[in-house]
């Protein structure tokens, strides 16, 4: 075993996990952040999508080894916190379209939201249809054009 140091939603943690260990399984099982959550493990489903260092990544997919002290990662527990309110503008939008129907797949779906709109606005314009259909979740509840329809207008309000 081995500590391992980075920053989750704002935070310090240090925890004492072997090197391969999956950063999801330490976000969940070791520090009880469950937002991101367990499909396939192995990058396709997305379901664990969160952010390192504002971009969208999949924990289930990386070692702990692989962040270190300077690695910020926010998951959707975090996501208020990084613009100061109680929700983000995208978990309103998604709320105000009722996206939502399992709901298991929604916390990734929202991650890889915010960053696509991100990763648009500092290429330094809007996201565009074609945008959306690189974002890969898998819903299979089939809530997918709900979910176009909130990040459309989550990102009006970014
Ligand atoms: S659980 Fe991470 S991509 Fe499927
Ligand atoms: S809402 Fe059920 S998997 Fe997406």
């Amino acid at each position: 075993m081995t500590d391992h140091t980075f920053i989750v939603n704002g935070q310090s943690v240090t925890v004492d996990v072997d090197d391969d260990v999956r950063l999801l399984w330490v976000l969940r099982d070791v520090l009880g952040i469950t937002g991101p959550k367990y499909g396939c493990g192995i990058n396709v489903c997305k379901a664990c999508t969160s952010h390192v260092n504002g971009k969208a990544f999949n924990p289930c997919s990386v070692r702990v080894a692989d962040v270190g002290p300077d690695d910020e990662i926010t998951t959707i527990e975090g996501l208020p916190d990084t613009v100061g309110r109680d929700l983000h503008p995208m978990q309103e939008a998604w709320l105000e379209h009722d996206v939502a129907q399992c709901g298991y797949c929604q916390p990734g779906q929202i991650m890889a939201a915010v960053a696509t709109v991100k990763r648009a606005r500092a290429e330094g314009r809007e996201i565009t249809d074609a945008d959306l259909d690189e974002i890969r979740n898998v819903c299979r509840c089939g809530t997918y054009n709900r979910i176009r329809e909130a990040i459309k207008a989550g990102a009006t309000r970014m």
